[in-house]
């Protein structure tokens, strides 16, 4: 079949694509009492440990801690200031305090705010400046003034305590900047984390709610992953096996806290679903999740939930193409998939709302503090996204504010 001119390519051999998944992946449950003889390998001798308060009450950090001095490393410091919803001012003063305390890496031990943190930190410790001045992708120094390899960062490990983000095998950061309610990114192949360690144990005392959430995100960039414009044969394997993991052990970690094998899996489901993000393969839901998070504090995960069905049934409207894409993942979720690409999306999207519900989520903005008079800035935010880029179909400004007005 020949491809009409200025259509999407979203099948056959693409005439360009990357593929980058550079961090070390370890899983296992109790690696975490190995943190310190594994971080050795990565050339780290004084790690801080970057974390938040509430991970630090349930004894992870004593734990973690422990199996950091049993490799032979000694610890600069534990920072454990990171708010939920972390910031470049949090960035800055991490950043700063590494230096004070003489360390040599960074290992986050926490869920996505966390990562992001210690990773954005990592520019400012190593590169100077502020995280504005670093924003961007691929906006870091490089060797052979600017044409060669990037030039490193310090080690960096981390064990995420949710399964959900990906932060730990993904190439950027995300931090807000309160002064103007906004997110900003920096996404550089030297950000890869050198090191993920996916240990059941680190997600033991992991809320329901929370995991809950933080599974839909990983569901969401899977999804999300497999359609866009930017798919490619490698991204598509990552993005398919998690779906599946997803699939058959979201639920039993959410409903029974004490499933190790559903814990492990579904750390397992959220490196890999990240993986396609490595590619550019994201879309719009996260372009309309990411200024609910920035004007009215909705969780990522949460914020992904809600706007993810909607989504699907605006894309998969958009082509036959398209639709394909979403008939695939439909045939993994055990949806039914028949019809044209309205019907399509339609059916794959009451999947996903019946799945939110099932595992207690809001699936609605307003349930989460969005007001209505909030829309135009969050269609002006989603607008501006980078994510809206790689869409396999290009949402206007009417389109944003009728997925926004469905999703109140
Ligand atoms: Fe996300």
């Amino acid at each position: 079949m020949e491809m009409e001119m200025g259509a999407r390519q979203m099948a056959g051999f693409k005439p360009f694509y990357q593929f980058t998944a550079p961090t070390r992946v370890i899983a296992g449950e109790g690696l975490i009492d190995s943190a310190g003889f594994e971080f050795t390998k990565e050339n780290a001798s004084r790690p801080m440990i970057v974390t938040d308060g509430v991970i630090r009450e349930t004894g992870l950090i004593d734990r973690v801690s422990a199996g950091v001095e049993d490799g032979g490393l000694e610890i600069a410091g534990v920072f454990d200031d990171v708010p939920q919803d972390s910031d470049t001012e949090v960035v800055e003063r991490l950043a700063a305090a590494a230096k004070e305390a003489g360390a040599d890496s960074f290992l986050a031990v926490g869920g996505g705010s966390v990562m992001d943190t210690a990773k954005a930190a990592n520019v400012v410790f190593t590169h100077g400046g502020t995280v504005r001045d670093w924003e961007g992708f691929m906006t870091l120094p490089r060797d052979r003034d600017g044409m060669g390899r990037p030039e490193p960062l310090a080690p960096l490990a981390a064990i995420p305590t949710t399964a959900g983000t990906g932060s730990e095998a993904s190439f950027a950061a995300v931090v807000k900047e309160r002064a103007e309610n906004i997110k900003l990114e920096i996404g550089d192949m030297a950000l890869f984390p050198e090191l993920a360690i996916l240990d059941p144990v680190a997600t033991e005392t992991l809320p329901p709610a929370i995991a809950a959430a933080t599974g839909m995100d990983a569901l969401t960039h899977a999804i999300e992953g497999y359609v866009s414009s930017e798919w490619n044969q490698h991204t598509d394997a990552f993005a398919l096996h998690a779906i599946r993991l997803i699939r058959d052990n979201l639920e039993r970690a959410v409903t029974d806290t004490s499933d190790t094998e559903a814990r492990g899996n579904m750390l397992a489901a959220a490196s890999m679903a990240i993986a396609p993000s490595g590619s550019g393969a994201i879309g719009i839901t996260h372009s309309m999740s990411h200024p609910c998070g920035g004007h009215f504090e909705v969780p990522h995960g949460v914020a992904n939930a809600i706007n993810l069905p909607w989504v699907i049934e605006f894309n998969a409207g958009g082509g036959e193409d398209i639709a394909d894409r979403y008939r695939a993942i439909s045939e993994v979720l055990d949806v039914d998939a028949a019809g044209d690409g309205a019907a399509v999306g339609s059916a794959l999207a009451e999947h996903v709302r019946g799945l939110t519900s099932r595992l207690g989520l809001p699936g609605r903005l307003s349930e989460v503090g969005v007001p209505e008079e909030g829309i135009p800035d969050l269609v002006e935010g989603a607008l501006g996204d980078g994510c809206t880029l790689v869409n396999p179909r290009e949402p206007t400004e009417e389109d944003f504010t009728e997925l926004y007005r469905r999703a109140l």
